[in-house]
């Protein structure tokens, strides 16, 4: 198969952010391959996306946190399509007591945050490279901004993957890949997340995004270039004046208040 078309690559697009990408890039008449786990509905969504936006939709059921199936993946779809967009949006993390976690809930955050969305962007940039022009844009999060306690694993992966980002996007600014990252603050995506943040009281009211609206700003932004995306510039801001000893802190207590610590 090979479409001659260019497509977006859209990771985790089942749902939450994902999904709101997905749809976005549709109404901009950009054709689509989306990922994610089996049992989501994800054909059904690629269906109605294309339907809905007459653009062509090709969906992988694929669990992306085993290395292998990341290769497999990537390898078929350097054969079968020209890709111009990469938004590496799967990811996950969780709360709960570090020595309570088992050692697959964090193999599970850090391969599918952090070796996901290192290796799709290392197989899948020699496509993009030889797109006129081509974007990859990584999911980070405001928890890149803070280690935070009872979350530990989930905010450090998302401060390799803003940091992966930025020196990827200075490695490539002499081609035609450009390079963002997004980090929203809390988003109404999902029953778990949902309960979590009204948990988590006014510090987690205080970020509250609509997906949607993230999404859109995300690629308006993306197209423009820019480097760091911020979608709630007032929470970085906070993020970025407080020192660590009162954020962490802060952050960890309100993060407690999801547990009923
Ligand atoms: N929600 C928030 O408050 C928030 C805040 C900041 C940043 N973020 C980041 O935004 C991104 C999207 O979050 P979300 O809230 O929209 O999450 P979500 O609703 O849970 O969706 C996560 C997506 O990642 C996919 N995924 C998870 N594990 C996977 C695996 N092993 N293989 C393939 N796909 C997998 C899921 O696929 P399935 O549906 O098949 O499980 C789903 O499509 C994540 O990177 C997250 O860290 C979220």
């Amino acid at each position: 198969m090979n479409t001659k078309e260019s497509y977006a690559v859209v990771t985790g697009a089942s749902q939450g952010l994902g999904k709101a990408f997905a749809e976005n890039l549709a109404e901009k008449k950009i054709n689509l391959i989306l990922i994610s786990l089996a049992n989501q509905n994800l054909r059904e969504l690629s269906l109605q996306i294309s339907e809905t936006y007459d653009v062509k939709v090709h969906y992988y059921e694929v669990d992306l946190s085993i290395h292998e199936n990341v290769l497999k993946l990537t390898d078929l779809l350097n054969v079968s399509f020209d890709i111009h967009i990469l938004i590496n949006n799967a990811g996950l993390g969780g709360t709960g007591k570090f020595v309570d976690a088992s050692s697959n809930y964090i193999n599970n955050i850090l391969q599918v945050n952090v070796m996901a969305t290192s290796v799709i962007t290392h197989q899948l940039l020699p496509n993009l490279l030889k797109q006129p022009k081509a974007y990859i844009l990584n999911v980070s999060s405001m928890a890149a901004f803070s280690p935070i306690g009872f979350k530990t694993v989930y905010p450090a992966s998302k401060s390799f993957i803003h940091s992966f980002s930025i020196g990827l996007r200075e490695e490539l600014k002499d081609t035609n890949v450009s390079v963002s990252v997004v980090n929203p603050g809390a988003m109404k995506t999902n029953l778990n997340v949902s309960k979590r943040i009204e948990k988590q009281g006014f510090l987690g009211r205080l970020t509250l995004l609509d997906p949607n609206k993230v999404a859109n700003a995300s690629v308006d932004k993306l197209f423009k270039k820019d480097s760091v995306i911020l979608v709630n510039p007032i929470s970085w801001m906070i993020m970025n004046i407080l020192p660590v000893w009162i954020k962490l802190p802060l952050i960890t207590n309100a993060v407690k208040r999801e547990m009923n610590l």
